[in-house]
């Protein structure tokens, strides 16, 4: 998508769309009134015909602007005339954006950045704007055989959320003044490298499992260090791990054909001495179960088992092409989950990188067995803080559904950042507890520890598991497994949380 800036007079301009707000109680923006004027009343006719009353997410497109240069206008509805909240400024822009699905609709000048959203400013708008039209436009077209026919299936019109219209939408201008001309631009900038961070985030999540398996993740981590000189990247195979010790990653990616990998990629912008902040993703390319297979139903959806590995790379390309003054590493530890003679048996006891001992009492619960030995090896880092991002939990779907990621952690300046952050970025996080009277789910009676805590809160227990392997630094836990995909008609990646990590980011900056 191509994104600019416009300072002509909006009648002057050229587009197939204006989009501009319109308040409740007929009360227009300035954009609105401007166009109002121009086109002799236009939108107050619409609006004291009761076709628009002004509510948040409510649209209509003038389709045919007699006696004007302008080829549609598409009107708004912001609510009450007061400052928007973060979260409704969103609604009002997908909205829009949403109903822009037109093959006639390429181009559009959008000239929300001026309403008033309480607390964030022009940059934050601006960048807004880029980061939620550039999510809704996404498509996944990479394994559709004719790519740019709609099949037959997207023709039958289903009523929820536009399932399978498309956008043709591909160039949005902002409006703006030459005072606001900076604050515009830089948001921009910062909302273009967030999207193109998603949308690597998103399109690796949605590729399968035979497509994208562990060496497919390592190999594009390669392609990116390529593409951005100030990324390192390093790959470990097996006969690395095995030489490290890391016997549980190991015993995940025994019962696959697929070798596992350990991606390392290496941002250093900040000062020399400035500790690096580290990201681990946890990288399942298909989690099956192992030996305690899922059921049949939803398994598919198990592919997006690698959404956190996908998530740090999409965030270190956002960091790169934004060139923050930081030091990161990411850390992505690869493998499939899958069943095999050779796979892990409950009653397995291995021995972790750290030195401690596990029973796996469910192979299912394999990703921290892969994050335990990532957590170890992110110790030799000395890092300022550790954060991990991993589909970790179906409990977490339980308690938190799919609207906020879980957060866990054992600092708590750390979880009110990422809380912060995640309220800046409308990507929440939301944080539950993590008390030592939880860590005596996870007693066993022949290992240090074992890997699943019982029925009883799922997602803390997890957190429990992980926390016994982060006691040398500040550490934090995002239970992405309700907001890294959509299941569903709308089925697909969220990119989900990368925005709420460069938000993260940019605040340390
Ligand atoms: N990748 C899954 C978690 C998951 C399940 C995420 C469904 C999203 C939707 C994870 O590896 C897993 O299987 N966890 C088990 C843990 C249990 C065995 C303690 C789970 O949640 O059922
Ligand atoms: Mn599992
Ligand atoms: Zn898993």
């Amino acid at each position: 998508m191509d994104y600019s800036i416009e300072t002509a007079p909006l009648d002057e301009l050229q587009c197939d769309c204006i989009i501009v707000g319109v308040y409740q109680d007929q009360q227009l923006s300035p954009s609105a009134t401007a166009l109002n004027n121009s086109t002799h009343g236009l939108i107050n006719n619409i609006v004291s015909r009761g076709d628009l009353s002004g509510k948040n997410g409510e649209t209509v497109l003038i389709n045919a602007v007699p006696d004007s240069k302008i080829e549609r206008i598409l009107l708004v509805g912001l609510g009450e005339n007061k400052p928007l909240s973060g979260k409704d400024y969103k609604k009002a822009l997908l909205a829009a954006v949403n109903s822009l699905k037109k093959p006639q609709i390429k181009s559009v000048v959008c000239c929300l950045a001026e309403c008033d959203v309480a607390d964030r400013d022009l940059q934050w708008k601006s960048r807004h704007i880029v980061e939620v039209f550039n999510d809704a436009v996404y498509q996944f077209t990479h394994t559709k055989s004719d790519k740019e026919t709609e099949s037959q299936i997207q023709k039958i019109s289903i009523a929820y959320r536009d399932v399978g219209k498309k956008h043709e939408l591909g160039a949005v201008s902002f409006a703006a003044t030459e005072a606001e001309w900076d604050l515009t631009h830089s948001g921009m900038l910062q909302g273009k490298a967030i999207a193109e961070g998603m949308d690597l985030t998103k399109h690796l999540s949605d590729l399968p499992g035979n497509l994208c398996t562990p060496t497919y993740l390592a190999e594009q981590a390669i392609e990116l260090s390529k593409k951005y000189a100030s990324l390192d990247v390093k790959i470990l195979e097996e006969s690395d791990m095995t030489a490290l010790g890391m016997g549980a990653l190991l015993s995940v990616s025994r019962g696959s054909r697929q070798p596992a990998k350990f991606i390392t990629l290496s941002y250093q912008c900040g000062d020399k001495d400035a500790k690096p902040i580290v990201l681990i993703g946890k990288g399942l390319t298909f989690d099956a179960g192992g030996i305690s297979l899922k059921p049949g139903a939803g398994m598919d959806e198990m592919k997006y088992d690698m959404c956190g590995g996908a998530s740090v790379l999409g965030t270190l390309l956002a960091v790169a092409q934004l060139q923050l003054p930081l030091n990161i590493i990411g850390l992505i530890p690869s493998s499939e989950n899958m069943p095999d003679g050779d796979a892990n048996k409950p009653g397995d006891i291995l021995t972790s990188m750290s030195g401690k001992t596990i029973e796996v009492l469910n192979t299912d619960a394999e990703g921290r067995l892969l994050l335990c030995d990532a957590l170890t090896y992110a110790e030799r880092f000395n890092p300022e803080v550790v954060i991990d991002l991993a589909t970790l939990t179906g409990a977490c779907l339980v308690a938190l559904g799919r609207v906020t990621s879980g957060l866990l952690g054992n600092d708590d300046a750390l979880c009110n950042e990422l809380l912060a952050a995640g309220e800046t970025a409308n990507d929440t996080v939301w944080r539950l507890p993590l008390w030592e009277e939880y860590q005596e789910q996870l007693k066993s009676n022949f290992a240090d520890m074992a890997n699943v805590g019982g029925k009883d809160a799922g997602t803390i227990t997890a957190a429990c598991f992980l926390s016994r392997f982060a006691e040398k630094f500040r550490w934090a836990h995002l239970d992405i497994a309700g907001t890294a995909w959509r299941t569903g008609p709308t089925k697909g990646a969220t990119g989900r949380p990368v925005s709420l990590l460069i938000q993260y980011l940019i605040n340390r900056t």
